[in-house]
């Protein structure tokens, strides 16, 4: 016998998640990490309770009208949720979950390598090295420009945010921000808040954007806003590539508006990206890994198998985002 709730779970999981997976649910796996297409999707659906899914699944208000009746929850292996059509599944009974908190320390770490990976030209000294076209040290050899005790603004001063401002201050760094309303004390600490973006990306160094991607953000970081910015500024970005406008950055990184960026998120990825990036070498490109370390993908099933307990056992999911 087996009354167990049913959870398709889209993507190979760690080992420990799908172990403690299996003690609490009948979990459908995907051993094969398989992607799975929506029509794949919503087969599998077909015998679940829930959806156990990553950012690469997309649920869209169309694919969201055709989930079965069955399925009370999205419960998602992520904290970014605009894979998910929010409002859609408010309006068909589907609550849906993210993992907040537990990849901010993975992901702001990936900001501060970002950033000095831009700021120290790290991709063009690794393929110097890598493909043995290093000939020489010279005083002018790959100088790049230091990070520290420059202004950092942080669009998006949420829970990633404000780690990256931590460790951002173990390099002198200031820290500026925006975000929709200023924090309060114990939480600003020193930081300085923008109450425009304009007024923020005016005032900084180097740009670390944090904050999500939605109908209001989409090209947030377009030809106008960076043009505010000067010429040995840096942007970096570990949130989503949709805050950014591609074509607009691609051409101020060309024509030197501004110095180099650093990005681990993009429009298009994996293999659509903007080709403007690959040829740049003011650009230090990462492949969305913001959160893949051991201890955060951990962390992440740990707390998406937590929202589904408490979705099953009658209970308001800790981290409920509809
Ligand atoms: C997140 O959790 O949003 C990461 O970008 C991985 O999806």
């Amino acid at each position: 016998m087996n009354d167990k709730p049913v959870v398709l779970v889209t993507r190979k999981l760690p080992e420990a998640v799908e172990q403690r997976l299996a003690e609490k649910f009948t979990a459908l796996l995907n051993p094969d990490d398989k992607l799975y297409g929506t029509e794949e999707l919503l087969r599998l659906a077909a015998q679940a309770d829930a959806i156990l899914p990553c950012h690469t699944e997309k649920f869209p208000a169309a694919t969201i009208a055709r989930l079965p009746d069955r399925v009370k929850a999205i419960a998602n292996f992520s904290v970014g949720v605009d894979h998910v059509d929010l409002e859609a599944a408010t309006e068909k009974g589907v609550i849906v979950t993210n993992t907040p908190d537990v990849l901010s320390d993975a992901t702001a770490e990936i900001a501060m390598l970002l950033m000095l990976g831009a700021a120290r030209r790290a991709s063009e000294g690794e393929r110097i090295v890598r493909n043995q076209l290093w000939k020489d040290w010279s005083p002018a050899f790959m100088v790049g420009r230091q990070i520290t005790g420059k202004r950092l603004g942080i669009l998006g001063m949420g829970r990633v945010g404000q780690v990256t401002a931590g460790r951002a201050r173990g390099f002198d760094m200031t820290i500026h921000y925006h975000n929709r309303r200023p924090l309060d004390a114990e939480h600003a600490g020193d930081a300085v808040y923008h109450d425009s973006v304009e007024g923020l990306l005016s005032a900084i160094d180097v740009l670390s954007i944090h904050c999500p991607a939605s109908d209001a953000t989409r090209g947030l970081l377009n030809r106008d806003r960076l043009a505010l910015m000067h010429r040995d500024a840096i942007v970096v970005n570990t949130s989503r590539g949709g805050v950014i406008d591609d074509d607009a950055l691609v051409v101020a990184l060309k024509s030197g508006a501004i110095a180099a960026a650093g990005l681990d998120v993009y429009n298009g990825e994996p293999d659509a990206i903007h080709p403007g990036y690959r040829e740049l070498d003011n650009c230090f490109l990462l492949p969305h890994i913001g959160s893949a370390t051991v201890e955060t993908r951990d962390a992440m099933g740990f707390r998406a198998i937590d929202n589904l307990v408490a979705i099953f056992s009658g209970r308001e999911p800790g981290d409920r985002v509809a």
